[in-house]
């Protein structure tokens, strides 16, 4: 039996092409991105913390491959939710439900405890049923609903928000 090693790293810039690679498909495809087509490298390249920066971008590398990353973003500029982040994390559509997301989330959510994070937060849109069963498990709770937010593919979108406290 073949046993394939996932670590979970930091990212680096070489690491975005996969990296957008990964995020094509959800971007392009799906409903779960509201983006309406791929962004460019620089997109990501964009969100690679400076050194001190108190953030973290990560990826999962199964046998030499990059199988999924997980970033945070600030939630708001304002200063007041400094100890707030949202969470983006994505697992190669061809490798769901293979325990990519759990290792990446486990991680991220070490180093923004370290980071002195108190909140981490996530926007799941309605239908996506996998991710909101996802986050309950890690202790996420659904703390809002929002109708009718996002529009793709000529059709209205609910998000579900879910939070945890860390
Ligand atoms: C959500 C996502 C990150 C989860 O990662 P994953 O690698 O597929 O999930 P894992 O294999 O690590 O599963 C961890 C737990 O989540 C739950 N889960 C994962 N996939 C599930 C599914 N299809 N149905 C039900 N529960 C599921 C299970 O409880 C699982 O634990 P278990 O294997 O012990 O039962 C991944 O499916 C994904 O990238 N989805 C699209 C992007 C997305 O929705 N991102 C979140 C919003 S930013």
């Amino acid at each position: 039996m073949l046993i394939l090693t996932k670590i979970v790293r930091k990212a680096t810039i070489s690491d975005m092409p996969a990296v957008l690679n990964i995020y094509h498909y959800y971007a392009d495809e799906t409903t779960i991105s509201f983006a309406e087509e791929t962004p460019d490298l620089f997109y990501f390249v964009d969100k690679l913390p400076e050194s001190g920066e108190r953030n973290s971008f990560l990826v999962c590398e199964e046998d030499g491959a990059i199988v999924g990353y997980a970033y945070s973003n600030y939630y708001s500029s304002s200063y007041g939710y400094r100890h707030t982040r949202e969470l983006s994390i994505y697992t190669n559509n061809q490798a769901t439900s293979k325990g990519v997301g759990q290792a990446l989330l486990n991680e991220i959510i070490n180093e923004l405890k370290r980071l002195n994070i108190h909140v981490l937060i996530s926007v799941i849109t309605a239908g996506n049923e996998p991710s909101i069963k996802f986050h309950l498990k890690n202790q996420f709770e659904e703390v809002g609903f929002l109708k009718e937010v996002g529009h793709k593919f000529d059709q209205w979108l609910d998000v579900h928000i879910l939070q945890r406290i860390l």
